[in-house]
């Protein structure tokens, strides 16, 4: 039997239909829909129906990055700086592995993706490499956190067990997993995935510091005096993870937080750009600047909104704290859900057919009084792999990888 207070649940939210196998599940599998459905927030249907309102942006304004000339006349300062911060165990990485890379189309952790031609070479293992080059440099361990999400958890902890962590100390490994949120159509109903089970999808990369809070790391990391935070992607194998000069950069110019930034490649380019709002550091969506912003040029003919994330950010641990209880907004994603037809059959769509909710790392931004832009190498630091082919995709991130020195 459905307790009264779940039919009453469901129905006020037009969600009767999670229980049409109800009848045909055995008692364990009634148990786990029922407290799947208990443990839902369906409050956050309600977004669907203001989605046309759209997120109003504040005054706009742009704010210049350090430049990677600047960094070069200071490089050594910095690098010093940042490596002491290393050495005093003052630095955790973060790497966000939690999403499910659907535009990829990749049904394992995308960390686990060959990216090699002739060899294998995993997109984990040139991450860990990446960062222990730093370790080796600084001649100390740094912690590396991996947040994972209820669907790719398993796989990632064996899979990285089995390699050995590629060289990592394991000691100095640690994981949690993200929240999860349910998936909809487009009508707003909710999908299910399994007869007794509801869709349910990682609930974006900026719940990433709450996971971290709720899996008692924090608390592990504050005892052992860690004060910086360099959170970084799964898909961009170029990245440079915990590079003490962004650091030192950053310690030295007092900012709460830091952001790597490349130059746009034209003014239409679809990358998050970093600037102001309201005076207070932003990043703001391609869409959300108006045309006139897109094309505005300073007086040496450079564009005025010219740098854009490549979600490489470096955040100070107290300042994470003394904002964790603000909330986020949350973003409605437009996503490939597999889901169960009405003859309980899964459905694997090859379009987009519902949304997702999603909180964004990008949005912590502006809940700081400030944020250090720093400009770095696109062509040496930024090979996002979102897609199997084209813009951003294994392809073009193997070309810049061999550039780059690496063979593949
Ligand atoms: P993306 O924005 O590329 O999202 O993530 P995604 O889910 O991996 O891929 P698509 O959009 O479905 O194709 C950027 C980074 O944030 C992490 C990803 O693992 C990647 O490192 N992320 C994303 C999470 O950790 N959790 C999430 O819920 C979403």
């Amino acid at each position: 039997m459905v307790a009264q207070s779940i039919i009453d649940k469901l129905s006020q939210y037009d969600q009767l239909h999670l229980l049409k196998f109800y009848d045909d599940l055995t008692a364990s599998q009634q148990e786990h829909l029922l407290s799947q459905i208990e443990r839902i927030d369906f409050s956050l249907l309600d977004l669907l129906q203001n989605r046309q309102a759209k997120s109003v942006k504040g005054k706009l304004a742009p704010l210049n990055a350090l430049t990677i000339a600047e960094i070069a006349a200071n490089k050594e300062v910095y690098r010093e700086l940042g490596l002491t911060a290393i050495r005093q165990h003052q630095v955790a990485a973060i790497l966000l592995a939690g999403g499910q890379g659907t535009r990829l189309g990749f049904e394992k952790p995308k960390g686990m993706l060959n990216v090699g031609i002739d060899r294998t070479l995993y997109l984990f293992q040139l991450l860990i490499g990446n960062l222990l080059e730093v370790v080796q440099e600084a001649a100390a361990w740094l912690p590396l956190y991996i947040m994972t999400s209820e669907k790719n958890h398993q796989d990632t902890m064996e899979f990285l067990a089995e390699q050995n962590y590629f060289g990592y100390q394991k000691e100095y490994v640690f994981f949690f997993q993200q929240e999860m949120a349910p998936s909809v159509a487009y009508d707003g109903k909710i999908y299910l995935e399994k007869p007794d089970e509801i869709s349910l999808s990682p609930n974006g990369n900026g719940g990433w510091f709450t996971s971290l809070q709720k899996a008692g790391l924090v608390r592990q990391m504050k005892q052992q005096g860690v004060k910086w935070l360099n959170i970084f992607s799964v898909d961009n194998p170029l990245q440079r993870i915990a590079d003490p000069v962004f650091i030192g950069a950053t310690v030295q110019q007092q900012c709460f937080c830091a952001a790597k930034v490349v130059k746009k490649t034209e003014p239409q380019e679809h990358v998050g750009v970093l600037c102001l709002e309201d005076d207070k550091p932003s990043i703001v969506e391609y869409y959300e600047l108006t045309e006139e912003l897109i094309h505005s040029r300073d007086a040496k003919g450079d564009l005025l909104y010219n740098w854009g994330v490549i979600l490489n950010y470096l955040f100070q641990l107290e300042k994470l704290e003394a904002i964790s209880d603000q909330q986020l907004p949350l973003h409605i994603v437009e996503k490939k859900i597999p889901y169960l037809d009405e003859n309980g059959i899964c459905i694997e769509p090859k379009q987009p057919n519902g949304y997702k909710f999603e909180l964004l790392v990008l949005d912590m931004i502006h809940l700081m009084e400030n944020c250090l832009s720093f400009e770095v190498e696109r062509e040496k630091e930024f090979a996002p792999i979102k897609n199997p082919t084209g813009v951003d995709s294994l392809e073009s991130a193997r070309k810049l990888l061999q550039q780059n020195g690496i063979e593949l």
